[in-house]
């Protein structure tokens, strides 16, 4: 008893310094996997599940999935994102940082990732567009642009189906080799609608076709999304503030809007009876219109109904509202850009007619 106290006390300062060592390396292991989940929860969870699972975004855990993206193409996706479709480029982290995050997908299944591989694929274009027509057009779209909507709606919000990326993408075609898209033809994704061509009767030569086909729509990139727009729409009128208030309702039901409600500005913050009255806000909706749109993207709802907001400043009075294209560009969505457009359009009639 004696001696093995002498030896556990004599071997005490290692025993202490392997425990200082090992439980350093522990955590800097630690660490660098939990920077890499701590990114992905914050960044990727909400669109690509806290597991991989798939959501707004395509599912990133399947075996078939990371059997055939490289690190590479892990790395470029999450840099360049998917200008236009929902994905966000996230080019703002550091490289260290997106390695850590590619390092954390990785940790979802524990099959081998393939080896970078560059090697162009040639193939006769003109065959692979009819084929592309043919076999993929009516997932991914005639001009490769994919899918519509985001996959959320508000009727299943927990089952989202997956959606067909776009594949005339300028973060797609970056962020893939050819041989990238070739593994996927060939191998296919079990567990989405994307099935392995090979296995649907494909011959390699004709995968090669489309594989330069996709290639080719490098040639037509996508027009960039506008960001140099202000943030809101103004005008100015010199009627009163109730005649421009009435004005705002009328043109907005002219244009099939319904009014939802007129409020004071500081409706909730003081006492009823102390409202100023001097500035307003007009809610209205086209019910239509709101549900196309929240088709595209829930998240819509951040700017609808749409509001008005009327004040008067100086002897004028000034409408305002948000402008939807700017916001539009938020959200990385080219669908939702279009419909915003057509919001812009609307808002700046009624507001030209209220202050005409
Ligand atoms: C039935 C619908 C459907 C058809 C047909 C289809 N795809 Fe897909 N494709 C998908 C879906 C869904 C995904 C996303 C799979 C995932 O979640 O990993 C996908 C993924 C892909 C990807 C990976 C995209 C990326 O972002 O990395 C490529 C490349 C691709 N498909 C090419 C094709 C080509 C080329 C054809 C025709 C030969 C084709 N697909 C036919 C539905 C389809
Ligand atoms: C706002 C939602 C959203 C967020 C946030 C998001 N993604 Fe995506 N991601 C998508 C969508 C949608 C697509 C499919 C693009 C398309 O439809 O063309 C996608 C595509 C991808 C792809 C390509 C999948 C394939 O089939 O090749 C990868 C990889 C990916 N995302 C990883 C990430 C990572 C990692 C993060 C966090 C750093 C992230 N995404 C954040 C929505 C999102």
């Amino acid at each position: 008893m004696k001696n093995l106290g002498i030896s556990f006390l004599k071997a005490l300062p290692s025993i202490i310094a392997a425990l200082g060592m090992s439980s350093l390396f522990l955590n800097q292991w630690a660490y660098a996997s939990d920077i890499g989940a701590e990114l992905y929860e914050q960044h990727c969870a909400a669109c690509h599940g806290i597991r991989g699972q798939g959501g707004t975004g395509v599912p990133l855990a399947l075996d078939d999935f990371q059997r055939e993206v490289t690190d590479q193409f892990l790395f470029n996706t999450i840099k360049h994102g998917r200008p236009g479709r929902v994905m966000p480029s996230y080019a703002m982290l550091g490289e260290e940082q997106i390695s850590a995050i590619v390092k954390h997908i990785r940790g979802f299944s524990n099959v081998k990732a393939p080896a970078f591989d560059d090697t162009p694929i040639t193939g006769d274009t003109k065959n692979g567009k009819s084929l592309f027509m043919q076999h993929c057009a009516a997932c991914h779209g005639e001009q490769g642009q994919g899918a519509a909507g985001t996959g959320v709606t508000f009727s299943r919000p927990r089952d989202y189906p997956i959606l067909a990326p776009a594949l005339n993408n300028p973060g797609f075609l970056t962020s893939a080799t050819d041989q990238d898209i070739k593994r996927t033809l060939v191998g296919g994704r079990k567990g989405t609608p994307m099935r392995s061509f090979i296995e649907a009767g494909l011959k390699e030569k004709e995968i090669n076709d489309i594989v330069s086909y996709i290639r080719s729509f490098e040639n037509n990139p996508l027009k960039p999304v506008h960001v140099d727009e202000p943030l809101v729409i103004e005008y100015e009128s010199d009627a009163d503030l109730t005649t421009v208030i009435d004005n705002i309702k009328r043109a907005a039901q002219g244009k099939n809007f319904r009014l939802i409600r007129v409020q004071n500005l500081d409706y909730g913050f003081v006492d009823e009876k102390a409202e100023s009255g001097k500035e307003v806000i007009i809610y209205f909706c086209n019910f239509k219109l709101l549900n196309q749109a929240l088709k595209v993207d829930s998240r819509v709802g951040l700017f609808l109904p749409c509001r008005i907001t009327a004040y008067e400043q100086d002897g004028k009075v000034k409408v305002i509202a948000i402008n939807p294209r700017r916001l539009s560009h938020l959200f990385n969505n080219n669908e939702l850009d279009r419909l915003c457009n057509e919001m812009y359009k609307t808002y700046v009639e009624i507001l030209e007619e209220a202050t005409f």
